[in-house]
């Protein structure tokens, strides 16, 4: 009777492991298990990097201008307000797909001339040329570059990566930094 008891405790252990195994191997093959670590390695921020500010960046013509201010004060294509201007596509196309060109949304964050429910993350931009570029403060490259990629001025910072993610080309950072460092209507 013992004896029997401990055979029939070691087959019921025999076919649970069985059965556990067999579910385990059932599992992997119907459960994808994808490698997280790759995924967020995909998903990583390039390491910040060092930008030359492009010869003949900084412009005072209107419509680059223009286009600058449009981008710093819209957040994408569909929810933008008005028409953008001349030069600046309201859709791109990605891998054959039809989506609304995304702009900067600098307002979230910053407040300028002309904002409308501007943020306080970062610093106010108002009279930016007269504050910060006329009293050499700020130079036009560390203007550009902190638009390209700010992470090289603070490492922790919580403002947008626009160069180094490839949301902008660098035409138009010059544009949104022409726009930064124009000489503004007081309002
Ligand atoms: C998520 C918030 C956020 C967004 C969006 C944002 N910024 Fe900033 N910005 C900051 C913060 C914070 C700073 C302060 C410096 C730092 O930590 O990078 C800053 C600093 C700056 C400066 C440097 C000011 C100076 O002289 O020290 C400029 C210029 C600037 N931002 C322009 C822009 C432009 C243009 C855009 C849109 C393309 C933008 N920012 C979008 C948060 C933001």
């Amino acid at each position: 009777m013992h004896r029997n008891r401990k055979l029939v405790l070691g087959l019921g252990l025999m076919a649970f492991c069985i059965t556990q195994a067999a579910n385990g191997a059932d599992l992997k093959s119907v459960i994808e298990m994808p490698d997280a670590s790759a995924i967020l390695k995909k998903d990583r921020l390039a390491p910040p990097k060092k930008y030359t500010m492009p010869a003949g960046c900084i412009t005072t013509d209107l419509s680059a201008i223009a286009r600058g201010e449009y981008i710093f004060h819209n957040l994408n294509g569909k929810k933008a307000k008005k028409s953008p201007p001349k030069g600046l596509p309201k859709y791109i196309v990605v891998n054959g797909k039809k989506k609304p060109k995304q702009y900067g949304n600098c307002v979230a964050c910053h407040n300028i001339e002309g904002a409308i429910g501007g943020g306080n993350i970062g610093p106010d931009l108002h009279r930016y040329k007269e504050l910060f570029i006329d009293t050499g403060v700020r130079s036009f490259q560390y203007v550009y570059q902190h638009i390209a990629d700010p992470r090289v001025h603070n490492k922790n910072t919580h403002m947008t990566v626009n160069l180094t993610t490839g949301l902008f080309t660098p035409r138009e950072i010059c544009e949104i930094a022409s726009y930064v460092v124009s000489d503004k209507k007081k309002d």
